[in-house]
């Protein structure tokens, strides 16, 4: 099997710790590797099958022989480096939102809208944690009865801010329980046996960034330019996995066992839903696994073509390396790559 040339942009945080286990653990064919973060990581060792590698500083020479870029690094880093990286010939896939929306680049979760990898000019996005869980669950009742509108609160974990986050839950978690006051850095408030409704900034419309992030994303990863969508988008302290409580209007009614019959055999979802045994997604059980947990499936009592449901889904990998690896071995399976500027 032909093995590729594979960066890392970000390799030492969160997502991209998760890139390593992930490329490996799915035996994704791999000649050669490089470590990329900023220059204060430059040296620092990790491993790669067991074998230590040094991070390098992220410079524009490095990417002059990659097949393959995975940038997890903040949108500012991709901005930059995302196009180099793609005119030197490699294919790249952004964990970041810095070209999500754009026209021209493909937004993919590979169980949805894998045909659009074919459209790229040398980037592919990766579309935002709590969205991708969300269509993974929506998209195939949409197949079959046209969703009509979504509201979706979220409670997402603090490794979807990053590693500074996780710092700061664990560090003012033995505060308060020390009776010590807490100082918060990373996030408004403390987090700390505390919820935030408050995901990246605040737009004129009133909704975070994030919330117009999961209504704008999903249109997009869905082909459904008019779905109504409201999101709700909440932090909460929980280190792994982010949940979403879903309401579902469908152009036609829908019986929770008919969308179970069909979560049940969608690709990436596993249903949890047995209220007798008090069986539902959790984001402590979901850490560390593949799937997006589906659960709680009920009528709404409120509409008669309604559906709500509990989901849960590990943000570091279906909402991010895994996603984005999956890309990967869709572009090699379908021979996706491009000259750029390479030869
Ligand atoms: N966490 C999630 O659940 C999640 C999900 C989907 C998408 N994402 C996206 O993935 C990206 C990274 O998230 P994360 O959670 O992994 O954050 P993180 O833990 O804070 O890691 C950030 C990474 O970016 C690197 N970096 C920072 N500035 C850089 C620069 N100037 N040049 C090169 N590398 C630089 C850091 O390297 P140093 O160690 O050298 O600072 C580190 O490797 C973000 O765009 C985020 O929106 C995250």
């Amino acid at each position: 099997m032909k093995g590729y040339k594979v960066a890392i942009v970000g390799a030492t945080g969160m997502v991209g710790q998760e890139f390593t286990k992930v490329l490996e653990q799915r035996n994704f064919p791999v000649e050669s590797i490089e470590l990329l973060a900023s220059d204060r990581s430059a040296g620092k060792k990790l491993f790669f099958y067991h074998q230590e590698i040094e991070v390098k500083e992220t410079v524009p020479e490095l990417f002059k022989d990659i097949d393959i870029a995975l940038f997890s690094a903040g949108a500012e880093v991709s901005r930059y480096f995302s196009p180099i990286a793609a005119q030197s010939g490699a294919v790249v896939i952004d964990n970041s939102s810095a070209f999500r929306m754009d026209p021209k680049v493909p937004l993919v979760v590979p169980e949805i809208n894998p045909e659009d990898i074919k459209k790229h000019k040398g980037i592919i996005a990766n579309p935002n944690c709590s969205t991708i869980q969300m269509v993974i669950a929506l998209y195939p009742l949409h197949k079959v009865n046209p969703i009509e509108r979504v509201v979706v609160t979220t409670f997402q974990s603090v490794s979807g801010t990053g590693t500074a986050a996780v710092e700061e839950l664990t560090m003012q978690s033995k505060q308060v329980l020390n009776g010590q006051a807490t100082i918060p850095h990373v996030y408004p408030h403390q987090i700390a046996f505390n919820v935030l409704p408050e995901i990246d900034v605040f737009l004129d419309n009133a909704y975070t960034k994030e919330e117009w992030k999961t209504v704008e994303e999903t249109r997009k990863i869905m082909h459904a330019d008019d779905m109504a969508i409201s999101a709700t988008c909440v932090r909460v302290p929980v280190f792994i996995g982010h949940s979403e409580a879903i309401n579902i209007e469908f152009s036609k009614p829908m019986s929770p066992d008919d969308a179970r019959r069909i979560l049940i055999q969608a690709p990436g979802v596993k249903l949890l839903d047995d209220p007798v045994i008090s069986l539902y997604p959790q984001p402590w059980s979901a850490a560390g696994t593949d799937e997006v947990f589906v659960g709680r499936i009920r009528r709404d009592a409120s509409h008669d073509n309604g559906i709500v449901m509990w989901v849960a889904a590990d943000n570091l990998r279906k909402g991010a390396a895994l996603n984005a690896v999956q890309i990967a071995e869709e572009v090699v399976k379908m021979g996706c790559f491009h000259s750029g500027g390479r030869k």
